[in-house]
C-alpha cells in the first residue's frame, strides 16, 4: 500500500472521496455543477446531511473515477486529528466494500484549511487511519476470501505545494501504524502458534533488524537461579518454557532508561481456577501487553528515537496439569515478598511483579510503564475505547493521558486513593494475589494495580490495563473486531513528545 501526496485531486484513482464541512455552502459548485446539483437535491430531500460520517455516493460521467463519494465532516469546531483517522478509515472500508483498490481524497487538505491541526500531525493521523483500517487477519482463509480483504494498492492525498511537514508526519504515522499492525498480527495469531519460543524468535528478529537493539533472554534455569518464582509458578502447568525477554534499545548517549514491561501470557486458561465457556475463548490475546512492548521498541528503532528504552516481556502460559500451581500455594517473589495464590487466574500480576522488580533492580530505570490485559473489571469499567491506568506520578499520568488523546489510543486514570493501598495484603503471607477484603472483586482494576505497586521502589511508574482496548468485539472506523494493538500509539506519541 502506497500513500501518495499530490497537488491535484488525482482523478485517475478508482474512488474520489470529497469531504464536506457543515459550514460549507459551496457544495462543490466550482468542481462540478452536476455534483452540486445532486448534492443540493439530496440535502433538500434529506437523504444526505453533512454530519460527520454521512455518505453521498454517485458517479460523474466526465470523471474517470468509478465512484465519487462525498463524506460529511460535521462541524468545523468539532473536527480533530482523530476525525481524520476516522474519515480516512471510512474511506478505506468503503473502497474495499466496492472491491476497488485505490482512492484519492481532499480531506486532509480541507482539515488543514481549519488552521488548527498542524500539517505534521495531519500526516501522522492520515497514515494511521489509512494503514490501521487496511489491516485484516486473513492468513487462515482460503484464497477467494483473502482476495476480498486484500490491502489497497494506493491512496492519494491532495495537498498544496509544500508538503515537507505533511510527508514527515506520514512517515512517522506509517511506522507507528505498521508497528501497531505487527502487534495486531501477533495477538490475532492463536496460542498453538504464538508460544514462548515463538515470541523469543520475534524478539530476536527485532534485535537483528537494528544495530541499536540488544536482546537478553532469561530461560528457565536463569529464572530459577535469579529467583523469579512468581513468574515460574504461573508456568508450572505448561509444556512451554517460561522466559523473560529483555530488549535494550540505545538511542541516546545520556544515561537512564524508560522501561516498558508487558504481560506475555500466551494463553490464560485460568489455571485451576479455570475460566468458563465465554470467558476462555479469547485468551490467546493475553500476551497483548508483551506484543505492544515488542512493537513499540521496533517502532522506536525505526523512528530513530533519541532515548534509551528497555522492553521487558515475561512470557508464560497459564495451564492446568499435574504440575500446575494450586490455589493456596505460596511463592517468594524476586524482591523477597511472599505471595499467597488466592486465585490461579490472577496470574498476570504475578509474572509482572517479578518482571518489574527484576527490571528495577538490574537497570534502575527512571520510568517504568507496564501494560497488561490484567482484569475483566477494566473491560466492565471502560469498555473498548480506553485503557485504564493507575500510578502516583502526576506528571507521568498526565503525559500519558495527553498522548492518549492526541493519538486516539486513549488511557484513562482510575483513582489510586490511600484507602486501596492495603487491599492486597496477605493474612499468612506478605501479599495475596486477590483481594481478601469485601467480596474480593471490588475495584478489581485498581487493586490489581495496588498489587503491582508493591514491586516498584524508586522508579516513576504507571500501570496500564489494556484488557478492554486490546481486543474488540465490535467494529470501529479504522479499527475493528479483533486485535487493535492498543498501547503502541499512546506509547509512541508519549516517547516522541518527551
Ligand atoms: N487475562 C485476564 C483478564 C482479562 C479478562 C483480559 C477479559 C481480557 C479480557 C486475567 O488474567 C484475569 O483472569 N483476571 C482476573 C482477576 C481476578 C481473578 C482477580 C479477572 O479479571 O477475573
Ligand atoms: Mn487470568
Ligand atoms: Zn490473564
Amino acid at each position: 500500500m502506497k500513500i501518495k501526496v499530490s497537488e491535484d485531486l488525482n482523478q485517475n484513482s478508482e474512488v474520489l472521496f470529497l469531504g464536506i464541512f457543515e459550514e460549507d455552502k459551496e457544495n462543490y459548485q466550482k468542481f462540478s455543477k452536476e455534483l452540486a446539483n445532486e448534492l443540493q437535491k439530496a440535502l433538500k430531500e434529506k437523504t444526505f446531511s453533512k454530519k460527520f460520517g454521512e455518505i453521498y455516493s454517485t458517479r460523474l460521467p466526465n470523471l474517470s473515477s468509478k465512484k465519487v463519494i462525498v463524506l460529511g465532516l460535521g462541524n468545523e469546531n468539532e473536527f480533530s486529528a482523530e476525525k481524520v483517522r476516522q474519515a480516512l478509515g471510512k474511506a478505506v472500508n468503503q473502497t474495499k466494500n466496492y472491491k476497488l483498490t485505490s482512492f484519492s481524497t481532499n480531506i486532509v487538505l480541507l482539515a488543514n484549511s481549519l488552521n488548527k491541526i498542524n500539517p505534521e500531525s495531519l500526516g501522522r493521523a492520515a497514515a494511521e487511519g489509512i494503514l490501521l483500517a487496511d489491516y485484516s487477519f486473513t492468513k487462515y482463509l482460503a484464497k477467494e476470501r483473502q482476495e476480498k480483504k486484500k490491502p489497497l494498492d494506493s491512496v492519494s492525498l491532495q495537498w498544496k505545494s509544500s508538503s515537507t511537514l505533511l510527508t514527515k508526519g506520514i512517515k512517522t504515522g506509517k511506522v507507528i501504524a505498521e508497528s501497531t499492525n505487527f502487534v495486531r498480527n501477533l495477538v490475532d495469531e492463536p496460542a498453538n502458534v504464538v508460544n514462548s519460543l515463538f515470541l523469543e524468535k520475534v524478539a530476536q528478529k527485532i534485535a537483528a533488524d537494528s544495530d541499536k537493539i540488544k536482546l537478553k533472554v532469561l530461560d528457565k534455569m536463569e529464572l530459577q537461579k535469579e529467583g523469579l518464582n512468581a513468574l515460574l509458578g504461573v508456568n508450572l502447568g505448561s509444556d512451554n518454557s517460561p522466559k523473560l525477554l529483555i530488549l535494550e534499545y540505545n538511542g541516546s548517549d545520556k544515561n537512564g532508561y524508560t522501561a516498558l514491561v508487558g504481560k506475555g501470557i500466551t494463553f490464560d486458561s485460568g489455571g485451576y481456577n479455570l475460566k468458563p465457556t465465554k470467558y476462555i475463548e479469547d485468551m490467546k490475546t493475553d500476551m497483548a501487553g508483551g506484543a505492544v512492548v515488542l512493537g513499540t521498541i521496533k517502532a522506536a528503532a525505526e523512528l530513530g528515537l533519541k532515548k534509551n528504552l528497555l522492553g521487558v516481556v515475561p512470557v508464560c502460559e497459564n495451564m492446568v496439569s499435574g504440575s500446575a500451581q494450586r490455589p493456596g500455594d505460596i511463592v517468594k517473589a524476586y524482591n523477597g515478598k511472599t505471595i499467597e495464590i488466592g486465585n490461579t487466574d490472577a496470574e498476570g500480576r504475578l509474572i509482572l511483579a517479578d518482571a518489574l522488580a527484576y527490571t528495577e533492580a538490574k537497570y534502575k530505570p527512571e520510568v517504568m510503564i507496564d501494560l497488561a490485559t490484567l482484569t475483566g473489571a477494566c473491560v466492565i469499567a471502560l469498555g473498548y475505547y480506553a485503557a485504564g491506568m493507575v500510578g502516583k506520578d502526576e506528571k507521568l499520568l498526565n503525559e500519558l493521558k495527553f498522548a492518549g488523546l492526541e493519538s486516539g489510543d486513549k488511557v484513562w486514570e482510575l483513582p489510586f486513593f490511600d484507602e486501596y493501598q492495603d487491599w492486597m495484603d496477605g493474612s499468612i503471607s506478605d501479599l495475596n494475589n486477590i483481594s481478601a477484603k469485601g467480596k474480593g472483586y471490588e475495584a478489581g482494576s485498581i487493586t490489581g494495580g495496588v498489587f503491582l505497586s508493591k514491586f516498584v521502589e524508586k522508579a516513576k511508574w504507571v500501570h496500564i490495563d489494556i484488557a478492554g482496548s486490546a481486543y474488540w468485539a465490535v467494529d470501529g472506523d479504522y479499527l475493528r473486531k479483533g486485535a487493535t494493538g492498543s498501547g503502541v500509539r499512546v506509547l509512541s506519541y508519549y516517547l516522541l513528545g518527551n
